[in-house]
């Protein structure tokens, strides 16, 4: 049955999931601070690139069930169902800044139709339904956790197939409310209390973290050890209690999420008692791989960056994205550049200089004149680029692959020096 819902804003979460209930069936309203964004987002157009979402944005929109206001107050005047996808920034000791979402529920609080359910999906410490009902002072409004677990370059995807839905609440007939939602999508639906969901959501995103971690880990083992790290995951994957899911060594992991939950999660287990040495030891890792990318880039080029050209491919967090938050691209370039490196680097995603680091506009041109390339977003197009004129266009063919992306036989046959994370 469609349900009339308001989401509460436009970030990747906000706009995947206004696009994806629309095309559920839902009639949706998003809302959002920015004038311009709204005006962009009626016409169609969407800021961010995610696939498959502006497809969905326009279906929504000339379907007339997505509609883009302005303000939070006005989209849920007559929705039963709110969602609040705002973002939650880390603050400055770690824990999680709660700031827009209180400011969301006190904005729509008065707004409400009686029986309305608040949906909490942004990503809050345990017991953040409780502080969302408290800035609403409505008892007669129910509040849901409903934690999402969408990637970014995927989202549309992960929403439309989701391995799970978790809603937690401690009221029933709310929560059936809720589920009622997503009787379109085939997936496994969960109903727990409001702690256990916000605790899945920050659980399911450290374990990730930690996978990847341990493998960056076992990669510098097996640097050790003269064995290969691809062929280390490959078996260790086929034990089905492994998978092969999210075992890639590289140049560490980033993004919006995963430091923000993991640094939020030590606080939350601090702040209740417990102190969280593994997931600490997960942070630490993750910290020393950056700098170990570092340093085998200055090993490559007699030990010392300084005063040296350096190409970079890769600065978004990820590829299939634009975004550089926390991307583990940008901290390496800007280690390398503390120690008197030149970078130049390319992007397919981005398109002009960006925090302090010079973009160029084709992946030749950022290897002029450099000493060595370093690979740092996992791009399928790096993989079939011209290796003669890679090479050619650097002073010394020499290549650190941070992502194991591309072919190293190959590399090597065009006269390259390669060197991978966790094999050589
Ligand atoms: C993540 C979670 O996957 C998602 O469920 C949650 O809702 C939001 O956070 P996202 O931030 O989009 O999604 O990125 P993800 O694909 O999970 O990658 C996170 C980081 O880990 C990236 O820097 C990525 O390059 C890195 N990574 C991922 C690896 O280094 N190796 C892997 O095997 C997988």
């Amino acid at each position: 049955m469609a349900a009339n819902i308001a989401v509460i804003g436009t970030g990747y979460v906000g706009l995947t999931t206004g696009a994806c209930l629309a095309h559920l069936g839902h009639d949706v309203v998003c809302a959002d601070i920015d004038s311009q964004k709204i005006d962009r987002l009626n016409a169609g157009e969407i800021p961010i690139l995610e696939d498959g979402l502006e497809d969905l944005v326009r279906e929504g929109v000339q379907g007339g069930r997505l509609h883009f206001v302005l303000g939070a107050a006005n989209s849920v005047t007559d929705r039963e169902f709110v969602f609040l996808c705002v973002p939650t920034p880390q603050g400055e000791d770690g824990s999680a800044d709660l700031s827009y979402i209180e400011g969301a529920a006190r904005q729509i609080s008065s707004s409400l139709i009686s029986e309305a359910i608040v949906i909490n999906k942004s990503t809050v410490p345990v017991g953040s339904t409780r502080v969302v009902e408290q800035a609403l002072e409505r008892p007669d409004v129910s509040v849901v956790s409903n934690p999402e677990f969408l990637r970014e370059g995927s989202a549309v995807h992960d929403f439309l197939h989701p391995d799970r839905v978790v809603i937690g609440s401690d009221d029933q007939a709310a929560a059936i409310r809720v589920a009622s939602i997503y009787l379109g999508l085939a997936a496994p639906l969960m109903v727990t209390d409001p702690a256990s969901a916000e605790t899945i959501k920050y659980a399911s995103n450290a374990f990730l973290a930690t996978k990847i971690s341990y493998v960056n880990a076992i990669a510098a083992v097996c640097e050790a050890v003269g064995a290969d790290v691809n062929d280390v995951v490959l078996g260790m994957g086929y034990d089905k209690r492994i998978g092969q899911e999210f075992l890639r060594p590289g140049p560490g992991w980033g993004g919006s999420c995963f430091p923000k939950d993991s640094h939020a999660l030590v606080r939350i287990a601090e702040d209740a008692g417990y102190d969280f040495g593994l997931l600490k030891g997960v942070i630490e890792v993750n910290e020393q791989q950056f700098e170990r990318v570092v340093q085998k880039v200055a090993a490559s080029i007699d030990g010392s960056v300084d005063g040296k050209k350096i190409a970079a491919w890769g600065l978004t967090f990820k590829s299939r994205t634009d975004d550089i938050r926390d991307s583990p691209a940008i901290e390496i370039i800007h280690r390398l550049q503390a120690q008197g490196a030149v970078v130049t680097a390319y992007d397919p995603a981005i398109g002009a200089d960006i925090k302090g680091i010079t973009v160029c506009t084709d992946p030749y041109a950022a290897c002029e004149a450099a000493e060595a390339l370093v690979v740092l977003t996992e791009w399928d197009e790096f993989k079939w680029l011209d290796l003669d004129k890679v090479a050619s266009a650097m002073v010394s063919p020499q290549v650190i692959d941070a992502r194991n992306l591309l072919d190293r036989n190959r590399l090597r046959q065009h006269g390259f020096r390669y060197e991978g994370i966790g094999r050589s």
